[in-house]
């Protein structure tokens, strides 16, 4: 079991391979179909995660996070979505956070709950073919935030469900998301971050975690969305390994970044840009990303079954760019000449048309 974990650890940040975020909750996602006119129907959350999930993307994705919801789902032809996953060699994930709520005394700053029940929880989706789990703390910054209490509940709280997640096998995925929203500089991003890394760390210790059998997932270091000066990709890059090879041990693994908000090119070339970065680089870097896999593919759904072929293309580009771009072999012409379907035969069996 032991080196099982350190296995599904390593196999999720195989060369070349990232991972689908695809764990929105049911109130997150209804928001982003809202936008787009599409109605929130348990169908029509299935119909679109069983479109994701059969894209044919195995060669640049090693594991897929779902939700409540997707994780007891089964496909329109009758077999569980985590089956339809783990036939292709996609490792199932679940997201086992009950989410961000108010944290008391703590005006704007929030704690992630979710650990009253947790073992149960985790004993479940294990038995249901889940293989890793994903909690997110959410860590607000202005000039004054996040307070000392806010980063010790949460790195608390992360380094519990981490080792809940061991004893019961399955590898956390542990994400403390310095968020980008706000008007701060990518300088106070980068003070804030290497702080809640140093205190994740701390806590994992404290709680006995592994850290070979675990995986980060991590902000890139990078301006607030107001901030007025927009740092250059090289910025990026720079800083966001800078403070990572301060605050993250060598024994992790991976390091899979979320997008947090940026759009889908820049998440690619931010990753790209951190991985051709020379100097020592003791973990995998590679992705985990929500909407900027997401949404180009969501978009051209658009919550009609005529639209699944292109939609599932659209996911099968991105997740190709950000392939390449964990290897630092990703180029601007990536994004004008898409893999043909033709050029790829195994992925025949998806195609409606
Ligand atoms: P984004 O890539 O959209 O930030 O989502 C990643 C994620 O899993 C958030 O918890």
């Amino acid at each position: 079991m032991t080196h099982d974990l350190e296995s599904v650890a390593l196999t999720l940040v195989a060369d070349g391979k990232g991972i689908l975020a695809a764990d929105e909750t049911v109130h997150t996602l209804t928001q982003r179909f809202d936008t787009l006119g599409i109605q929130s129907t348990e169908k029509s959350r299935r119909t679109y995660r069983e479109m994701l999930f059969t894209a044919g993307v195995a060669e640049f994705i090693s594991g897929a996070i779902m939700q409540d919801e997707t994780i007891r789902q089964t496909s329109s032809d009758g077999a569980p979505l985590v089956q339809v996953l783990s036939k292709q060699g996609i490792l199932p994930g679940v997201k086992v956070d009950a989410g961000a709520k108010a944290l008391a005394s703590a005006p704007g700053e929030t704690v992630t709950e979710g650990l009253d029940g947790l073992r149960d929880r985790l004993s479940e989706y294990r038995d249901m073919g889940a293989r890793f789990a994903k909690w997110r703390a959410v860590i607000h910054v202005t000039d004054s935030l996040p307070s000392r209490a806010c980063i010790a509940a949460n790195t608390h709280a992360l380094a519990r469900y981490a080792a809940l997640c061991q004893e019961q096998n399955l590898v956390p995925i542990v994400e403390p998301e310095v968020l980008m929203d706000g008007s701060h500089s990518i300088e106070r991003c980068e003070e804030v971050t290497g702080a809640v890394l140093h205190a994740v760390f701390s806590a994992l210790r404290d709680q006995r975690v592994w850290l070979e059998r675990m995986l980060l997932k991590p902000n890139m270091v990078i301006a607030g969305k107001d901030w007025p000066h927009p740092a250059s990709v090289q910025e990026v890059a720079t800083a966001t390994l800078r403070c990572l090879r301060r605050a993250v041990p060598a024994a992790v693994p991976g390091i899979v970044f979320l997008s947090g908000g940026q759009d889908d090119r820049t998440a690619t070339v931010h990753l790209d840009a951190i991985n051709r970065l020379p100097g020592t680089k003791p973990w995998k870097i590679s992705f985990s990303y929500g909407r900027a896999l997401q949404d180009h593919a969501l978009e051209t759904w658009h919550g009609r079954d005529e639209n699944l072929a292109a939609a599932r293309q659209a996911l099968y580009e991105r997740a190709r760019c950000n392939s390449a771009a964990s290897l630092g072999r990703y180029t601007d012409e990536m994004e004008n000449t898409p893999a043909s379907v033709a050029s790829a035969p195994h992925r025949r069996e998806w195609r409606d048309d």
